[in-house]
């Protein structure tokens, strides 16, 4: 039976670290496994090299799923959130999501956007479940098989973290 969520999350053996040139090509070849128009791996490379947050599910060597977030003053977006599919379902996402929405809120960001087709039930659900209101739809934002897919635009307010000076 595969574990709970729980039971994952008490996992000390999968660790969130910071994602290196070197898990480009393993995160690549997740991110072929799971998206229509996948990433190039350059944009990965251009994703590190800016600084944005880049973040990686790490099992003993192995990389499990990933997460990248770019940061303004008050607002972050979420770009990539993808977990490899034999590993779904189990929290990882969940995870993820929350580890990002934690730096931002401790680098003083108030509001997180993302995009996320509408077909997308499983993010949806994802992102609903931690409390992400819709606040807008970019007509024909995606590429898709026949034409183009419109993006639903969701938001998150995040509480004040920022370390109060002493
Ligand atoms: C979206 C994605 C990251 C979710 O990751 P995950 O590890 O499977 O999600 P979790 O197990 O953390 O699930 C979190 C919540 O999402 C919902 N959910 C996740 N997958 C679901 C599915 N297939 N069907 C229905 N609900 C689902 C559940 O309600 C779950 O709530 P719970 O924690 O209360 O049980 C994963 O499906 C994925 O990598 N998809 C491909 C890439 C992608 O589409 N990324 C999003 C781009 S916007």
């Amino acid at each position: 039976m595969a574990a709970t969520s729980d039971e994952l999350r008490s996992v000390p053996a999968i660790t969130i670290r910071q994602m290196l040139e070197s898990d480009v090509p393993a995160i690549h070849a997740i991110e072929r496994m799971s998206y229509p128009f996948p990433w190039s791996e350059g944009i990965f490379r251009d994703c590190i090299r800016v600084g944005y947050s880049c973040r990686v599910f790490d099992l003993e060597g192995q990389i499990m799923g990933y997460g990248v977030m770019s940061s303004g003053a008050d607002e972050a977006h979420i770009l990539n959130l993808c977990v490899r599919p034999t590993f779904r379902v189990r929290g990882l996402g969940r995870r993820m999501l929350e580890h990002l929405m934690e730096l931002a809120a401790s680098a003083g960001v108030q509001d997180i956007f993302l995009e996320v087709r509408p077909t997308n039930t499983a993010a949806i659900r994802l992102y609903q479940a931690l409390a992400f209101e819709q606040v807008g739809m970019r007509r024909g934002y995606y590429q898709a098989v026949d034409g183009r897919e419109d993006a639903v635009v969701l938001r998150r307010s995040l509480p004040d973290r920022r370390p109060r000076p002493a």
